[in-house]
């Protein structure tokens, strides 16, 4: 496995790769691994030839005063289980080689972005889409997997590829879990014991919803309330949002009539987790 750290030397690689008839799967990642990371490495590889990933904790996508400067890294940890996960190459660039002094361009994808996450993170998005297209264009790869986790991440890349023509086919892995039902996230080691226990009450709203829906329940703003009182019950739990909304516009839906995701953001201490399930798939 190598690993490359500078533009030039990646864009050479990607090409040689793609030179000998080779398809490039590519998992772009911010580091600090946990088995959902190692999964979609999993499923990357087995979709192409070649498996390229990136590790890049991305500032652009830091709201002032978010966790950028503690965001977890372990270099030494991520490269040892990116080899075992079968990655032929770690793009690992520096801030600097990413976003020089005089960068000035930016990617917005508009409408999916002001919505769910985008409220109390209204730049998140546009440094996803700029990073992302950067990796696109310096990797170019065939494709790509993502995270179903980070749905609305998820909705807005592949909105972005569609409007702006890209060559590359993106896929979404299902949300990888712990056997407790906690959604893994490099986010999780923040949480103390106590918090930890405390944020089992998002997946457990969740699957109870799912039994209410499966039960016949459609009324999405009884849905919400119920996760709303479910969550608001444990102490310390303080919600972001918990919207009903449509998979592929991100818009409220006030009757499930086909499929909807169940979308939420919850404080546990200073940590925010997300988590989502879709209702009305294989429900
Ligand atoms: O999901 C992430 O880890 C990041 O948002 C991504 C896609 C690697 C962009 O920095």
């Amino acid at each position: 496995m190598v690993v490359i750290e500078d533009i030039a030397t990646m864009k050479a690689y990607a090409l040689d790769i793609k030179s000998k008839g080779k398809i490039i799967g590519f998992v772009p990642t911010m580091g600090y691994f946990h088995e959902g990371h190692l999964m979609l490495m999993r499923m990357a590889k087995k979709i192409s030839d070649h498996l390229i990933i990136s590790i890049f904790v991305n500032p652009t996508q830091f709201e002032a005063g978010e966790d950028l400067d503690k965001y977890p890294r372990d270099m030494e940890r991520d490269k040892n289980l990116a080899s075992s996960a079968g990655v032929e190459c770690i793009f690992a660039p520096s801030a600097k080689e990413m976003y020089p002094e005089d960068y000035t361009t930016y990617v917005t994808v508009e409408n999916l972005t002001n919505r769910l996450c985008g409220v109390s993170r209204p730049h998140h998005f546009r440094g996803v889409a700029t990073i992302v297209v950067k990796l696109f264009n310096i990797i170019e790869p065939d494709v790509a997997v993502f995270g179903k986790k980070d749905f609305q991440q998820l909705t807005v890349i592949k909105q972005m590829v569609k409007d702006l023509n890209m060559n590359v086919k993106i896929v979404g892995h299902p949300t990888v879990r712990e056997s407790d039902g906690l959604a893994m996230s490099s986010r999780n080691v923040y949480l103390s014991l106590d918090e930890r226990e405390k944020a089992l009450i998002l997946n457990k709203s969740l699957q109870h919803v799912k039994n209410l829906f499966k039960a016949g329940l459609r009324d999405a703003s009884k849905i919400k309330e119920s996760v709303i009182q479910m969550i608001s019950s444990e102490k310390g739990c303080d919600i972001d949002y918990v919207e009903i909304v449509d998979p592929e516009r991100l818009s409220p839906v006030n009757t499930i009539e086909d499929k909807a995701i169940v979308a939420l953001a919850v404080r546990i201490g200073s940590t925010r987790l997300i988590d989502n399930i879709v209702l009305g798939e294989q429900c």
